[in-house]
């Protein structure tokens, strides 16, 4: 009796342990990283590099105070209306545009909040901003720059400019 019983579980155990191996699978498909992250699949290469379009075009607040700013839709449709417009990725961005929306761009970069930045002391210094970001031109997909972490890297730059190092300018 227990023999027999045994005998029908045999098939339910191994659907079980084949179960357990394809959601395994699955969460393990899931958790790669997937790209793009970002929610439209932009790259600087492609507008820096090959249409030779300005940095400030896009991130015009660095004339003017401490953040760099992502364009709007607005900005993106002005050349999107016409240019690429049967492009998948770019339908995507009209559907946004129309629906009236923002895009969600995920922060590449996000220093901690005790942290004082700002960007206009350095680009009227003339520092490029390949100086501090590298060669994001050159980049399909952005990722975090560790340096712009530490406090040693805006010290010593401090340094070398002789500008001030007082704790209260950059920790207000
Ligand atoms: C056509 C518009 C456009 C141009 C031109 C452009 N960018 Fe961007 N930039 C974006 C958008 C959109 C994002 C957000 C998506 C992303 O992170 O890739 C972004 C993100 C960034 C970020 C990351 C921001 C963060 O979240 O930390 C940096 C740094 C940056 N750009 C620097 C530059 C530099 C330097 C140049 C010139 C060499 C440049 N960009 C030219 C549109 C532009
Ligand atoms: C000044 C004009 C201009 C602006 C502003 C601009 N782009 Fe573009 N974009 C282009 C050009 C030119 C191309 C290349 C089109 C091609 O290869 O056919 C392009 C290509 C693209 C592509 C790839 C399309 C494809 O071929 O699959 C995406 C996605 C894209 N842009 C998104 C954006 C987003 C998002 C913004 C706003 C943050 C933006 N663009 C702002 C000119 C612009
Ligand atoms: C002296 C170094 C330095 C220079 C030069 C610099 N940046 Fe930045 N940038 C930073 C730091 C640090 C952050 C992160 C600030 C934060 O999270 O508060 C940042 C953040 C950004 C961001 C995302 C947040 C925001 O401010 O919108 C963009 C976009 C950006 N920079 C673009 C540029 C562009 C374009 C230039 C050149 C015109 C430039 N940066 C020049 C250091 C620099
Ligand atoms: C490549 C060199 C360089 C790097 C890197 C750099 N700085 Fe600066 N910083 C300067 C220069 C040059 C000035 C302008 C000094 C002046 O106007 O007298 C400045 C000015 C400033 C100011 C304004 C000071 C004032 O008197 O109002 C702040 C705030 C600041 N930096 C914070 C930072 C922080 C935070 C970092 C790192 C995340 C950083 N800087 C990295 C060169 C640099
Ligand atoms: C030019 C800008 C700048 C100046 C000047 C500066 N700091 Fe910082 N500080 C930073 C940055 C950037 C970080 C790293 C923030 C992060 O982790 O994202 C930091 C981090 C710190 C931390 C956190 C611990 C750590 O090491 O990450 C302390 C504490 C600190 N600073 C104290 C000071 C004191 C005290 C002074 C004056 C002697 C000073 N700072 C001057 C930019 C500056």
């Amino acid at each position: 009796m227990t023999q027999n019983f045994q005998e029908t579980l045999y098939p339910l155990y191994t659907l079980l342990i084949a179960g357990l191996t394809a959601i395994l699978i699955v969460i393990g498909c899931e958790r790669q990283p997937t790209h793009p992250r970002q929610p439209i699949d932009f790259s600087h290469k492609v507008h820096v590099t090959d249409y030779k379009i300005d940095c400030e075009y896009c991130h015009s607040g660095v004339r003017s105070g401490p953040v760099a700013g992502i364009p709007s839709v607005q900005t993106c449709m002005g050349c999107h209306q016409l240019v690429a417009a049967t492009e998948p990725e770019i339908m995507k961005l009209r559907e946004i545009w129309e629906r009236g929306e923002p895009i969600r761009w995920k922060r590449v970069n996000v220093v901690a909040d005790f942290v004082y930045f700002n960007h206009y002391p350095h680009v009227s210094e003339g520092i490029s901003c390949e100086t501090c970001h590298g060669d994001v031109g050159q980049k399909d997909e952005l990722l975090p720059t560790p340096h712009l972490h530490s406090m040693t890297w805006c010290v010593d730059c401090h340094n070398t400019y002789e500008a001030s190092k007082d704790c209260m300018i950059c920790h207000r």
